[in-house]
């Protein structure tokens, strides 16, 4: 079944698949939500890494920030909830820029954007569709991809969302992360989201962070916990025992047939022909494969 035959689970905001649990009225009121000057904004495409993201976030000690749930997720009562936190507020989200509230842009709030290749995130999102009750299924990798690479996934085409973020790459409010340069030297992206939001963390702190937000220890605790609605990262699910799947870089290659690598490769090219991210990401491809 596509995605399209099963409209209870998605619909469409401008042009985009939302999950129907992010209303349509919440999605139209993004721009009345009041930012904070020193709201943290977590940002990523479904299926980059966002949970471990925000696990090193919510690991950094003494840091006196607290994790909400998706800014997009639920309905207009989302903004009173927020509003109720007291203190500096971390907030996931998968939206684009140009969805992103304009007192965020205006108040120049700190955002960290993740980013994984998208041929592994490809592979993820599968999965994702297959597993989660709250995505419309998909029969074959081979029709998934297909809707992957027109766009016709859940939060749209991976393409426009990087480049849409990349504009604001070099902003001083915005740093971007590798999900492949995290797998890599762990601590040295630990080192840019510290310094990034002014944080002390000693050697022994970030060791302990390391430990502590590893793809086994947190795939374990998701494993023993119980669904809990107040540590919800990504607006497609409350259950963290979906996300957990293998955490490593390159398993793409054992999904993708020599033809669909051409075609992605393809779209890549032209897509990514101006972005610094592309050739990172081709960079990171090329070592992983060296
Ligand atoms: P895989 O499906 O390839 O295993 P998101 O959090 O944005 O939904 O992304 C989920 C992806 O990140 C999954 O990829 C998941 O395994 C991976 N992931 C989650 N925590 C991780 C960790 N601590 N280390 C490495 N990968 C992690």
């Amino acid at each position: 079944m596509s995605c399209q035959s099963q409209p209870s689970l998605l619909h469409k905001y401008m042009g985009i698949f939302f999950s129907t649990m992010s209303s349509e009225e919440l999605l139209g009121s993004l721009d009345s939500f009041d930012a904070r000057e020193d709201d943290i904004f977590l940002v990523s495409y479904p299926k980059s890494g966002t949970h471990w993201l925000a696990e090193v976030i919510e690991r950094i000690p003494d840091a006196g920030i607290t994790l909400t749930s998706p800014i997009e997720l639920g309905d207009i009562s989302k903004f009173e909830e927020l509003k109720r936190i007291p203190k500096r507020r971390a907030i996931p989200t998968h939206l684009n820029y140009e969805m992103l509230p304009v007192t965020v842009k205006q108040k120049q709030c700190k955002i960290i954007y993740i980013v994984r290749n998208p041929k592994d995130t490809a592979v993820s999102m599968f999965h994702y569709y297959r597993d989660n009750p709250n995505l419309p299924s998909t029969e074959t990798w081979a029709a998934f991809l297909e809707l992957f690479l027109k766009g016709d996934v859940v939060y749209g085409s991976w393409f426009d969302h990087v480049l849409s973020w990349e504009e604001h790459k070099n902003d001083k409010n915005v740093l971007f992360i590798f999900y492949e340069e995290m797998k890599k030297d762990f601590v040295k992206s630990l080192k840019k989201i510290t310094a990034f939001l002014g944080i002390d963390v000693n050697d022994s702190e970030m060791a302990k962070i390391a430990r502590s937000t590893s793809f086994s220890e947190m795939k374990s605790n998701a494993a023993k916990e119980n669904c809990d609605p107040n540590h919800v990262i990504c607006a497609l699910t409350s259950d963290r025992n979906l996300v957990f799947r293998k955490g490593v870089v390159g398993d793409w290659i054992n999904y993708f047939t020599p033809k669909q690598n051409r075609v992605f490769d393809e779209l890549f090219t032209e897509k990514m022909r101006n972005s610094d991210v592309g050739r990172c990401l081709k960079e990171y491809a090329h070592s992983q494969n060296a």
